[in-house]
């Protein structure tokens, strides 16, 4: 993975005691084994993947990281000890070790795991014998490959077994019932193909076909060696030997194997494979988890990866992929860690871990969350957009008639979650909003859709028709002085009481309604519906007039009031006394007033603002309330219970920035950058966002946790680029507004729009304004450029 033209310039970036980043920023070097938490890679294709941390423990799916899980995987946060793993021993002197730490943990002379964009690979050494250990996913194909190569720097000639190692699971994780599961799991060997096959014969899912507890896991894998094997396995007390354990299996010292395989064994794969390493030489052995809806497809999977080249050809589409994917939109700040994040990591891990695995190491979903994966495809606005549109047609397929929504569903099952949460379903007219922004494609209102409850309907509703039906839902669900009810949760999942009985409210959502129904009056406007654009154009006045005369608490606007009309987030509470989401809110949707936008960021500043971030609220609750609902049931500074929840911190970012306030916008900006923090009390990755930090109500404040799967990755790089260097698609064109921290003297960004292609420099001095090719404009404000065209943009700020 060596540099390429067009790579953006090495800058020195910050290393901790545990690893550093590669020069180019696109690689994280695990160089010390105990990071105090594991510090993992998602890698993913849109169809299946896997996660594996710096030690090595991890888990594969396919379509689905929960309800489809390839291998078992036990999650545990400290020990780190579960997954796949690969022995050696040494067979002259009976020495074993792992190339990766788990699951041995015995001393390795060298180590380092270097997680990169689709692959991770682990470089070790232990007497003399060096390995590296690449893994990745196929770009299309639902395989997984490993690329194990061996040096032997000993000087003598050296006899080595390799192991490899899982355990299948096949279905739902993690199975709580697993002596149930194990009663349906077959394993088999195929000696020509040197694989270990399985399949389950229950799937642990309702079906709709057969009912709950009557259907096959719709999947065959195989696991295969590229080198002759001499013993295989399938039977995990064969292989661990009684009250064994994955340290130390017994069978690694047994000269052969008993074999365990059929229908009546505890499901696992182990593949031995001799290799013989002359003095100074060295060797290759690859393995590929193969999986289909059949034998034949596994095995045909395996075919199409069967010689060192394909598997060679497989890992460069994957890296060039994501080369290819990330490159047209790029920025360059003074920042270079913030560069790394929002060019390649961030947008990795919103693509990676949200889109296509759903899944992080903190959580394993699988689910498309109605609102999630929605804000998630704003990543491809300006790289792909027609995957945000197809992003857009899938969730209005999991709409209602009456414009309600799943609040999420399990795609391969198509369970999903029927709640009273208020806001999913608005997402949808958001994210559409964005993309006519952003390609002024107005066909995208036509696509069609159906509903879930009248599939039958033909032809199916346009998405224009789907967006109207989620206003007309909200706009009728509000309380009799008009600010929208909150049911049993906006945004925020945890307030998940405060409206069961259909009358508290939430002034965040009548923020976000209101900015919404502003932006679709112009939609309509645009598109001949005049009637619809003045509609909605009074019904935004009407609710920003609400939502003023009774959600301003003195200082700032409230959260939302109780069923029982009791206000929440006011002065007057003691705990959950101000909320951020309902000031950044007011201040992105035009809702606030100027003097209420200046008092409520002044309040987040004094409030809310920590080292680590913006608090999502403050202080934190330290009780249940139940009339509130179960945030208030989390240890006082967790998650969104008075942490910096990195979703909603991001968004301060944006509110600052529209506000003006470069300075905070610089402070908030260095505040969740993970890459420069204290690991000693950080805890997690330097190279992907967090959900959540720690606030001050916790003995713990500044720990991250819950990384990789938080909303906050699509969204921070949506907001470096469109609020903190302010280029940004408007309805006229692509306005130049950039408020940059007051240390940065300026920031490039090279940005693709409507087919042409914009090299705009951001520079601090002279006199304010735009030049367009060496031409001052009059306005800030850039037209549509010809096609295949690249325009040169010097924006000048004081
Ligand atoms: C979780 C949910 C997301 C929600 C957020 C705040 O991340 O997936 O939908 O908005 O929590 O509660």
């Amino acid at each position: 993975m060596s540099a390429r033209p067009g790579d953006p310039r090495p800058r020195p970036l910050p290393s901790n005691r545990y690893g550093r980043f590669s020069e180019d920023g696109r690689e994280y070097v695990v160089t010390d084994p105990r990071p105090p938490r594991p510090w993992a890679n998602v890698i993913a294709n849109p169809r299946s993947g896997l996660v594996v941390s710096h030690t090595g423990s991890g888990f594969s799916w396919i379509d689905n990281s929960q309800l489809a899980t390839i291998t078992r995987w036990q999650q545990d946060l400290v020990s780190d000890r579960s997954g796949k793993f690969l022995y050696v021993r040494d067979a002259d002197s009976g020495d074993v070790w792992s190339l990766s730490p788990s699951p041995t943990w015995v001393p390795l002379d060298r180590y380092a795991c270097r997680h990169g964009l689709g692959y991770t690979v682990f470089e070790t050494a232990r007497d003399r014998i060096a390995a590296a250990w690449t893994l990745f996913a196929d770009a299309e194909e639902t395989a997984e490959v490993w690329v194990v190569s061996f040096t032997n720097e000993s000087g003598r000639p050296r006899r080595l077994e390799l192991t490899a190692t899982l355990e299948w699971c096949m279905g739902v994780s993690p199975s709580a019932r697993r002596e149930f599961a194990r009663l349906f799991l077959e394993t088999w060997p195929d000696e020509p193909r040197r694989a270990v096959f399985a399949r389950s014969r229950m799937w642990d899912v309702p079906s709709a076909r057969y009912g709950h507890w009557n259907t096959s896991f719709p999947f065959v894998s195989a696991f295969a060696s590229s080198a002759p094997v001499s013993d295989m396995q399938g039977d995990k007390g064969e292989l661990l030997g009684r009250y064994g354990d994955w340290p130390a299996p017994a069978a690694l010292q047994q000269p052969r194997w008993t074999r365990g395989f059929g229908r009546h064994e505890d499901a696992v794969a182990a593949l031995r494979v001799p290799v013989a390493l002359p003095a100074g030489g060295s060797a290759r052995v690859d393995f590929v988890l193969a999986t289909g809806a059949s034998e034949e497809e596994a095995a045909g999977l395996l075919e199409c990866l069967g010689t060192p080249a394909a598997r060679d050809a497989s890992l460069e589409r994957v890296t060039s992929g994501w080369r290819e994917r990330l490159a047209a939109h790029r920025v360059e700040t003074p920042d270079a860690t913030l560069d790394a994040l929002v060019n390649d990591w961030v947008r990795y891990q919103a693509i990676s871990a949200r889109l296509w695995g759903r899944c992080g190491y903190y959580q394993q979903s699988g689910a498309f969350g109605f609102r999630d994966q929605l804000q998630d495809s704003q990543v491809w606005l300006t790289i792909d957009p027609e995957r945000c549109r197809a992003q857009a047609r899938l969730h209005a397929a999991h709409q209602f008639a009456d414009g309600s929504a799943y609040h999420w569903w399990h795609p391969l099952t198509e369970q999903g979650h029927v709640t009273k949460m208020t806001d999913d379903r608005l997402w949808l007219p958001f994210v559409v909003a964005s993309y006519l922004r952003e390609t002024g494609d107005l066909s995208v209102l036509d696509d069609a859709a159906p509903f879930l409850d009248s599939r039958q309907e033909a032809p199916d509703p346009s998405l224009s028709e789907h967006v109207l039906r989620a206003f007309r839902i909200s706009c009728s669900k509000t309380s009799p002085r008009g600010i929208p009810l909150i049911g049993a949760g906006d945004w925020n999942d945890g307030l998940s009481a405060m409206g069961l009985e259909g009358r508290g409210e939430s002034f965040w959502l009548g923020h976000f309604l209101a900015g919404l129904l502003a932006e679709w009056s112009e939609i309509w406007g645009r598109v001949g519906r005049v009637d619809l654009a003045r509609e909605f154009r009074q019904r935004r006045d009407a609710l920003a007039g609400a939502v003023n005369a009774h959600g301003w608490d003195g200082a700032w606007y409230l959260r939302g009031t109780l069923d029982d009309g009791t206000p929440l987030g006011s002065s007057r509470d003691r705990v959950g006394r101000i909320f951020l989401n309902a000031q950044t809110w007011a201040i992105l949707s035009d809702t606030a007033p100027p003097d209420r936008a200046a008092a409520c960021l002044a309040a987040v500043r004094e409030h809310l603002v920590t080292e680590a971030g913006a608090l999502l609220l403050a202080p934190a609750f330290d009780r249940p309330v139940p009339e509130i609902g179960y945030i208030t049931r989390y240890a006082p500074g967790l998650r969104e219970n008075g942490g910096v929840y990195t979703h909603a911190a991001v968004w301060a970012i944006a509110a600052a920035a529209k506000a003006r306030d470069g300075e905070l916008v610089g402070r908030l900006l260095d505040a969740i950058n993970p890459a420069t923090k204290d690991p000693e009390r950080y805890w997690a990755e330097p190279y992907v966002l967090p959900g959540n930090v720690d606030g001050p109500d916790s003995p713990h404040q500044g720990r991250g946790g819950w990384t990789w799967y938080t909303g906050s990755a699509a969204w921070l790089q949506r907001i470096v680029c469109e609020w903190v260097l302010g280029v940004r698609p408007e309805w006229e064109g692509l306005r130049l507004d950039p408020c940059l921290p007051p240390s940065w003297s300026g920031a490039r960004m090279t940005r693709p729009w409507r087919g042409a292609t914009y090299e705009i420099a951001i520079e601090r001095g002279g006199i304010a304004g735009v030049e367009v090719d060496g031409k001052r404009i009059e306005e800030n404000l850039l037209r549509t450029a010809e096609k295949g065209t690249r325009v040169r943009v010097v924006v000048r700020v004081a």
